[in-house]
């Protein structure tokens, strides 16, 4: 990063590849990271052999910056390697994307301070593979939640069922030290409220680990014209629990910056990074009303006019 990151640093949005900037983050800075990472990166990798260990010494040993050298011992080694082998076999579409998002993921596990939590929003294609990666990559006992984001937009297939959710994997640094409030998460209706008191009725409930809530909507105020922006709604709930006032949170796939937008309305601090300038320009007039958002590099503060996403916003894949 061209200007050193500190705690004491503004709001940040970085215009970066983003494995070049992470190395320069230190060490368990973040009390929650959000990844919405695109599934389609666009990279085809050689096909590697995997049904043997590659890495008996140290787990994911693929892309440890030096940085990352003296944490590892938070992975599990050879089992995650083994793991991997045997996994990445079947598949060499979600093989090429692993390649691209685990020397990612063990910057998050770095960066994640010891009370933080990960969450990585993925669709159904992704998340049974990444599940049993990231139980083995960062140990099964800090997996906290299997998070379902149910939507019900857009045209619905005939011949199967239709795929209208997202699932999102929680996992924390340290299961013993996570911080977690639910307390303070934005309560929702009862789905029957006839069973419950008008006290509760009037209190509503606390949210499961299935969020049932519309996409952005093509017409409506939150809308940026990004075509992978997320919610603030579902955004609201992950910060909101995981984190405190005053709270640095990272996203490395920001997009339209939605993480940021929550991070800055509740109260709390953001890093954000993207390589398309089109995001940072988005970013831009999104956060133009914020006091304090440094973007990086310098060169790119020249503003220019908003692209028009609008023709494929409403259809994009939600996930990626
Ligand atoms: C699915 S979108 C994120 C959308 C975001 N959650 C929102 O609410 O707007 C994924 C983003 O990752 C960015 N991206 C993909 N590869 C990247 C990389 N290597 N470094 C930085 N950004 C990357 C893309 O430009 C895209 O904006």
């Amino acid at each position: 990063m061209p200007t050193a990151w500190s705690p004491s640093s503004s709001n940040r949005v970085v215009h970066a590849n983003n494995l070049d900037v992470l190395p320069h983050l230190p060490d368990g800075a973040f009390t929650l990271i959000y990844l919405d990472p695109p599934f389609n990166t666009g990279r085809k990798q050689n096909r590697q052999s995997t049904t043997s260990v590659r890495a008996p010494a140290q787990a994911a040993s693929v892309a440890l910056g030096a940085s990352a050298a003296g944490t590892i011992t938070g992975f599990k080694g050879q089992r995650y390697e083994r793991i991997k082998g045997d996994l990445l076999g079947y598949d060499d579409q979600f093989e090429d994307y692993w390649a691209f998002l685990e020397p990612r993921l063990i910057e998050a596990w770095r960066l994640l301070a010891d009370d933080g939590t990960l969450y990585l929003h993925l669709d159904y294609r992704e998340a049974h593979y990444a599940k049993v990666l990231l139980d083995a990559l960062f140990g099964r006992d800090c997996f906290l939640n299997e998070l379902i984001w149910a939507y019900d937009y857009g045209a619905k297939s005939k011949n199967r069922w239709p795929t209208k959710h997202d699932t999102i994997l929680v996992y924390v640094k340290n299961p013993a030290r996570y911080y977690f409030d639910s307390t303070t998460v934005d309560r929702e209706p009862y789905m029957a409220p006839g069973l419950v008191t008008p006290e509760k009725v009037a209190k509503g409930k606390l949210p499961t680990d299935v969020w049932w809530h519309t996409i952005v909507s093509p017409t409506g105020k939150e809308k940026t014209g990004y075509p992978t922006q997320k919610p603030v709604g579902i955004l609201r709930r992950m910060i909101q629990a995981s984190s405190r006032e005053g709270d640095w949170v990272l996203d490395f796939f920001a997009g339209s910056g939605t993480t940021g937008a929550v991070a800055a309305a509740l109260g709390r601090r953001f890093v954000l990074v993207d390589q398309n300038p089109e995001s940072i320009q988005v970013m831009r007039s999104r956060f133009a009303l914020l006091p304090e958002v440094e973007f990086l590099p310098e060169l790119e503060q020249a503003r220019s006019p908003l692209p028009d996403f609008a023709s494929d916003g409403a259809e994009a894949r939600l996930g990626a």
